[in-house]
């Protein structure tokens, strides 16, 4: 058991909260994650920059060689150059997206965005996989920057879908959008009285073990063709409505949870 002392605001009391050693190490681990975070944000960001200002200079040259070479068969080889300068830049700007995103702020009603993703998703799988809803509709709608908050969602939600590639073959694949009101909690070092509980589960195979503690860093991927920044993106936009996405996961049952503190 961990004690907590702490001053409340008014009247000079005390509080004095007893925490389970579990809830401690919880709240360790999540502080570490958060430190690391912000570290490789910080290392992605410059490196990005560095990257993206070289690659300009090599495609150009690269299209002047084009123009000036003895043999059109030699194309094959300046097209290859230009074809992955053009890779690296995609995949840096991506890299630097989400700080060119302005958060805009208006009302979001969360059934809205679970409804607009799901949607999305069944229109890219449109068999074999089925979207249950299992919606608190007391949920009060909360500030926040709709299209960040959909994006986020969206990711998590075709991650689900395309790690249930078997199931959908098989014709049973599913994945449940469950919305909750969570009283009490403690994230992200704070204590809310109220949150949003949202928790993407699927019953595909699970997060692969080698990876499973790096999920969110950006670059990681389990996935053939996955660029790893699906969950970096949505970690970051969840985290500018202060909330926090955690993982869940074994073979059968990935649970993906949301929370964002509620007004
Ligand atoms: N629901 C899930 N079930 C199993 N594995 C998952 C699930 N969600 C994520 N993963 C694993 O986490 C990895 C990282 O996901 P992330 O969305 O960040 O990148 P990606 O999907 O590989 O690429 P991108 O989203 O950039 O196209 C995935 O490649 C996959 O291996
Ligand atoms: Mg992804």
């Amino acid at each position: 058991m961990h004690v907590h002392l702490s001053c409340v605001e008014q009247g000079g009391d005390v509080l004095v909260e007893c925490w389970p050693l579990e809830a401690q190490a919880r709240q360790d681990r999540e502080e570490r994650l958060r430190e690391q975070a912000l570290a490789n944000k910080e290392l992605i960001r410059n490196l990005a920059h560095e990257i993206k200002n070289p690659l300009g200079g090599i495609r150009g040259a690269a299209q002047l060689l084009e123009m000036d070479l003895p043999s059109p068969d030699l194309q094959e080889y300046t097209q290859v150059i230009i074809h992955e300068a053009d890779r690296l830049q995609s995949l840096v700007d991506r890299l630097l997206a989400p700080h060119r995103h302005p958060h805009q702020v208006g009302d979001v009603n969360i059934h809205e965005v679970c409804e607009r993703v799901r949607s999305l998703v069944l229109v890219e799988f449109p068999r074999g996989l089925e979207i249950k809803r299992d919606y608190d509709i007391s949920l009060p709608e909360f500030r926040g920057d709709r299209e960040q908050l959909i994006q986020a969602l969206l990711n998590i939600v075709q991650n689900a879908a395309q790690a249930l590639t078997e199931r959908i073959a098989a014709g049973d694949a599913q994945i449940i959008l469950r919305t909750r009101v969570a009283r009490q909690v403690t994230f992200g070092r704070q204590r809310y009285r109220l949150a949003l509980d949202l928790h993407v589960i699927d019953n595909g195979p699970g997060v692969p073990e080698t990876i499973k503690e790096r999920i969110f860093y950006p670059l990681v991927t389990g996935r053939d063709g996955g660029s790893g920044l699906g969950l970096t993106l949505a970690q970051t936009f969840v985290q500018r409505h202060h909330g926090l996405i955690e993982c869940d996961s074994v073979p059968g049952r990935t649970d993906f949870r949301i929370l964002i503190p509620l007004p």
